[in-house]
């Protein structure tokens, strides 16, 4: 089974849902390492409480971005990781952190891509006047929030809907469809074609 870190920043939602799809038997992979680049994600603490090894790497003690992005790939190596899981890293990864793993890095976006890059996506939703939303599971390219998509859920914008709300509705969506193509992506699953990602057997 290939050897998964979780990366995170918060408060780790998405990882409890990789959590529960590996003690269920279901998730592909095996969850070695979470690394959290703040200190108070509360994430870690849902790590640790499955028995997973965590690390705190703070971005705030390191001079470059390509220093802090050199650590964590002797860190990742040094666990022998072979795919990086992305469960809400508020960070932009250099150039050189994801030609290191190639197709081997996956993300998960709040938004249907390639609409709604970046932050705050659930607000430029109602603020474009969406009526779908949803979320997308991703390959990690070198460009911020792109890279070929293996899997998207779509929710209904209701019309009193707050950024908070469709984000809740969203969220749900997120812990179905991120178990899912981790899985997909460990059992060998998938082929990426360009920018499209087919799904065989
Ligand atoms: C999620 O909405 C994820 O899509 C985004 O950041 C949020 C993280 O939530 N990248 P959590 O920490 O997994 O609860």
């Amino acid at each position: 089974m290939p050897k998964l870190a979780v990366l995170i920043s918060g408060r780790g939602s998405n990882l409890g849902a990789l959590i529960a799809a590996q003690q269920a038997g279901v998730l592909g992979g095996v969850i070695a390492l979470v690394v959290s680049n703040k200190a108070e994600a509360g994430g870690l603490k849902l790590a640790q409480k499955a028995g997973i090894r965590t690390e705190v790497l703070e971005h705030k003690n390191f001079s470059s971005r390509e220093l802090f992005d050199a650590t964590l790939i002797e860190l990742l190596d040094a666990n022998r990781i072979d795919t990086v899981i992305l469960a809400g890293f508020m960070r932009i990864l250099s150039p050189d952190f994801v030609a290191h793993f190639p197709d081997q890095l996956i993300n998960i976006h709040p938004s249907l891509l390639p609409a709604f890059p970046g932050l705050h996506t659930h607000t430029a939703a109602l603020d474009a006047g969406c009526q779908f939303h949803g979320c997308s599971v991703h390959y990690v390219t070198a460009e911020l929030d792109q890279g070929p998509i293996i899997a998207q859920a779509v929710v209904p914008v209701l019309p009193e809907d707050t950024p908070e709300a469709l984000a809740a509705r969203v969220l749900l969506e997120e812990h179905r469809i991120f178990p899912q193509a981790v899985r997909w992506h460990c059992e060998g699953k998938l082929r990426i074609v360009g920018m499209r990602v087919h799904v065989g057997e």
